[in-house]
């Protein structure tokens, strides 16, 4: 695991959005999976300036995001569909066609998803951010490491967390559709950001700690090729820090 430690959550963004433009120019096609949450919000700005300054061209990527708040259309202000369309896709010239949200409201089959992104051909690198519990996509603790795409439930914690992002507590989904584990640990290469001393305890679990099915991160301890980019405040129980 490469372990790339940065002074703030910009540096972050803007080391993976180089990591991100410099795979696009090898492979004009690549495939990407994507994130939603504060933590890539610097990268995708990143990404957009350097679209802007002709740095790089999504003109043939596609994208996968990885998960979908259950119940949300895709024009409510808190779905992650139109997180990606106000925060990346409509400021670039990505086709929109090519960028892959999991349905919230088509949920009988979620595991098509996988099938989809098997027809493109894999995904090339995918973004991740870290739950404060360890969770990746929202695949929280005791989910099984050979999960695929799936509705699922959220902790009461992570419910909390998200609580800041919508008007009253009853609006708060309880359930995603989110990719699973094994959908995840598929893609050839991955780069997780995690910035913030609330996320210390899962970089630790995730880098140093047992490889369990509670604490979901740690799964990439399994992957062959993972950078994770950390600020100091997250890195600060890593052992060598
Ligand atoms: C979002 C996702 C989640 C977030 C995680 C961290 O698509 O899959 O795993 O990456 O909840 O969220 P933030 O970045 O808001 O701390």
């Amino acid at each position: 695991m490469n372990i790339i430690i940065v002074k703030d959550n910009q540096e972050a963004g803007e080391i993976a959005a180089e990591m991100i433009a410099e795979k696009i120019s090898k492979n004009p096609k690549l495939v990407l999976g994507l994130a939603t949450g504060s933590t890539p919000v610097s990268t995708y700005e990143t990404l957009i300036k350097m679209y802007k300054n002709k740095k790089v061209d999504f003109s043939q990527v596609k994208s996968f995001n990885l998960d979908e708040y259950k119940d949300l259309q895709p024009t409510h202000e808190q779905s992650y569909r139109y997180f990606m369309n106000t925060k990346l896709f409509d400021h670039i010239n990505i086709n929109h066609n090519w960028t892959f949200v999991p349905s919230g409201t088509d949920t009988k089959n979620p595991e098509t998803y996988d099938l989809e992104i098997e027809k493109a051909g894999g995904i090339d690198l995918q973004l991740l951010g870290l739950g404060v519990n360890g969770h990746i996509g929202f695949n929280e603790p005791g989910t099984k490491f050979d999960s695929k795409t799936a509705v699922v439930d959220l902790t009461p914690s992570t419910i909390q967390i998200n609580a800041r992002f919508f008007d009253s507590p009853a609006e708060v989904p309880t359930q995603a559709v989110s990719m699973g584990l094994a959908s995840i640990m598929n893609s050839k290469e991955i780069i997780l950001i995690a910035t913030g001393a609330n996320k210390a305890e899962a970089i630790y679990h995730l880098v140093h700690g047992k490889v369990s099915e509670q604490w979901p991160c740690s799964i990439l301890q399994n992957h062959e090729n993972v950078t994770i980019i950390v600020d100091q405040e997250a890195a600060k129980l890593l052992e060598s820090n």
